[in-house]
């Protein structure tokens, strides 16, 4: 086999023969130097390795903010920040999992406050420390403007903080990093409550909806559905009827559920 044959990169997925090809690479976990192919997320190449997530590992599809990861390429005096399932290794990159970073959550009722500055001082007071770094932004693996939506929430822009911060996956990096001690994903989550609370309007249905359940509309047919197997629940699902891309005012023809 030539050399150029060797190189051709071969995505390897779960597998642990992998195919003919396939380069390794050397990367560090804890410290220790393990090969692993070149083309696996680090969360596969961990698993490559030889560990098992008990913690650090949840959805595996950039979703659950479970995954945070802090990594250096050796020789780059550069600190990167990403998700472990999200990201693709690297040559010679020492990596350390964080499965969790210590943050306070303020305790309220979301009937007792309002959405405004004073609720944000009262509640996170820390926020007015910031010193406009944007550490926080450039360690989010989400691409967030997180020091944006520092400052609109303590500016008393709820919504725009809640914006700014949706899809923020609580994964703790920018709070792991912020030198004012601030713990933005708490915040950020305060900011979106707050503005479902108070600044949205409401959905017309969503009150009947929620009578419905208490009144135990749905009982039934979710026991028929936790008992079918799952042949029958396959062949409910590909049968279901959907609503189409391009409609605002679609209903379903059977109206038993509404
Ligand atoms: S805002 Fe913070 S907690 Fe949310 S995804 Fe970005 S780094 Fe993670
Ligand atoms: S890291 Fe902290 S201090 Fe720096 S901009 Fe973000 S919130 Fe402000
Ligand atoms: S495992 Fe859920 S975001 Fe990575």
């Amino acid at each position: 086999m030539s050399e150029a044959k060797k190189e051709i990169r071969v995505a390897t997925g779960d597998r642990a023969i992998l195919p003919e090809g396939t380069k390794l690479v050397p990367i560090y976990i804890m410290g220790k130097q393990y090969k692993v192919p070149e083309t696996m997320t680090i969360q596969k190449a961990i698993e490559y390795a030889g560990y098992q997530f008990v913690r650090s590992c949840g959805c595996r599809g950039g979703i659950c903010g479970a995954c945070p990861t802090v990594y250096r390429i050796a020789g780059d005096y550069k600190l990167n920040f990403c998700l472990a399932c999200q990201t693709v290794v690297q040559e010679n990159m020492y990596l350390t999992q964080m499965p969790f970073f210590p943050a306070n959550r303020a305790v309220y009722d979301i009937e007792k406050v309002d959405a405004s500055a004073e609720t944000i001082m009262q509640l996170y007071p820390e926020v007015m420390k910031c010193v406009a770094c944007n550490t926080c932004t450039k360690s989010c693996p989400m691409d967030i403007e997180v020091m944006e939506y520092v400052n609109a929430a303590m500016r008393g822009d709820i919504a725009k903080a809640a914006k700014l911060s949706f899809d923020c996956i609580q994964c703790g990096l920018c709070s792991s990093r912020c030198p004012a001690q601030i713990q933005h994903f708490h915040l950020a989550q305060l900011c979106r409550r707050l503005h479902a609370k108070y600044q949205v309007k409401k959905a017309a249905h969503l009150e009947p909806r929620v009578e419905n359940i208490k009144a135990g509309k749905f009982e039934t047919v979710l026991k028929d559905l936790v008992a079918m197997d799952e042949d029958a629940l396959r062949e409910l699902y590909v049968a279901r009827e959907m609503e189409p891309q391009d409609s605002n005012d679609w209903q379903p023809e059977d109206k038993q559920y509404l």
